[in-house]
């Protein structure tokens, strides 16, 4: 078992894999995604979704990292050698790639919200002009990149820290702060005039909404997205776990505080919403245009509330972007047999580099440059959101279902003998393949 690779310890393992689950993809992507698709009923579906997909897909990726204990690709062909399973690891290590370089751009933008409250630059933008600072800001060039940029050297430094004294210590530091920041966050959202409003929008259902076959495929892809799954991300910090931890106690454990700050985060952005009469469907921007109005009209509170909701999204995009970028440093070590601190320079400096396109798509310079009809980012974004999350998550279900041995399978989980491991490998070999098979379908005809 001591085959020279750095270990977390468990806790560190624990708030490394909530602090990748937990990013942009909880407030930013989950809160106009839930706000676009009708609230309460979206927020159901995804719950489901959570519960019969991404935990058993967790389980196994968290299984497959600790028996293969290498990278994505790696740990696939230590399991199964010779078998065309590792085309999912391959698969993984161009989504982390991909998404990584349009994370980037956004943890950018919300880097750049940041100091703008700090700096009290947003104190000159009056009432109903907040998309048009947005829109200046991303249409640019310089700017959009720099700020990237600027996120991704504190990414690359954290990986090139290590696991250990990088990855584990600034999640150490990061989570406790984010819940702490949260809980203050939605604490004061919830005394003011919309709070009801924003509470029956989130958690009374409007039913018409679950005929919509749209809301299904946006509530799997949100909880692919959200629980970091398909793409070896949990695979690879898994590979840094000592035999003696209880996987099934920490997925359900990850699983359970993404859910909550997401939740959490609702019961932040939907009563300041609904309080200042905005839209909550208004897409990808509501971080952005919605919040700051809201942020605007609460006049001096308002900038403590920017300063702080600006930093939470910071942080908790900080440290899943390290589990991104980990998943692509892990695989070019071992291939190329590289140390880590040149391996995390490089690959982090591509990835950055891959990203500025996305970066300059925004109404910026690359704007008129178009993949499908979409700007690069929103290509970058689907294609791995919609396609590759997915279809790598089949793979990691397909694999601990059907081809890996369900003796040791079993064994390395620590279920054997049990009505749980029984219901886990039945859900890996039907319920979550057949499922993940229709939303795909449903996207690639859709
Ligand atoms: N789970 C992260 C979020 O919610 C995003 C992510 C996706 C991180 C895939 C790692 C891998 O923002």
């Amino acid at each position: 078992m001591s085959n020279g690779r750095e270990r977390f310890s468990k806790l560190g393992f624990i708030l490394a894999a909530v602090g990748s689950a937990v990013g942009l993809g909880n407030v930013w992507r989950f809160s106009y995604v839930a706000g676009d698709s009708g609230g309460a009923a979206f927020l159901l579906i995804y719950i489901l979704c959570i519960f019969l997909v991404g935990l058993p897909v967790l389980l196994a990726e968290f299984s497959i990292g600790r028996k293969g204990q290498q990278d994505v690709v790696g740990s696939f062909n230590a399991i199964s050698p010779q078998k065309p399973w590792a085309i999912g690891g391959f698969l993984g290590v161009a989504s982390a790639f991909l998404i990584l370089s349009f994370y980037g751009v956004i943890a950018g933008w919300v880097v750049y919200f940041l100091y703008s409250y700090v700096t009290g630059a947003t104190g000159n933008v009056g009432t109903g002009e907040y998309g048009d600072f947005f829109g200046a800001f991303i249409g640019g060039a310089a700017g959009p990149v720099f700020w990237q940029v600027l996120f991704m050297i504190f990414v690359v430094a954290i990986v090139f820290s290590g696991v250990k004294k990088g990855i584990e210590l600034s999640n150490k530091i990061f989570m406790p702060l984010l819940a702490v920041i949260l809980i203050f966050l939605a604490g004061y959202s919830l005394t003011l005039d919309g709070a009801g409003e924003g509470l029956t929008f989130l958690f009374t259902p409007d039913w018409s909404a679950f005929a919509q076959p749209g809301v299904y495929a946006a509530a799997i892809g949100q909880a692919f997205f959200t629980l970091s799954l398909g793409m070896g991300a949990m695979i690879t910090y898994a590979s840094y776990l000592p035999k003696d931890t209880n996987l099934p106690s920490a997925a359900g454990t990850v699983v359970t505080f993404d859910t909550l700050f997401a939740i959490v985060a609702g019961l932040v952005i939907f009563p300041a919403v609904f309080t200042f009469g905005l839209e909550p469907g208004a897409g990808p921007g509501l971080i952005f245009i919605t919040l700051p109005e809201v942020f605007n009209q609460m006049g001096g509170t308002g900038t403590l509330f920017g300063i702080l909701f600006f930093f939470l999204v910071a942080i908790a995009a900080l440290s899943s972007a390290i589990s991104l970028l980990e998943v692509s440093v892990a695989y070019a070590m071992r291939k190329f047999n590289w140390t880590r601190r040149f391996s995390a320079v490089v690959v982090g400096a591509v990835v950055t580099l891959f990203g500025i396109p996305s970066a300059l798509s925004q109404g910026g310079p690359l704007s008129e440059f178009t993949i499908f009809g979409l700007p690069f980012l929103d290509a970058v974004d689907t294609l791995t959101d919609k396609y590759f999350l997915p279809l790598g998550g089949l793979v990691i279900a397909l694999f601990v279902g059907w081809g890996w041995n369900k003796v040791d399978a079993l064994k390395e989980t620590g279920l054997t003998n049990s009505a749980l491991g029984t219901a886990w490998i039945w859900f890996l070999r039907i319920v979550a393949p057949l499922g993940i098979a229709v939303i795909l379908l449903l996207n690639i005809l859709g």
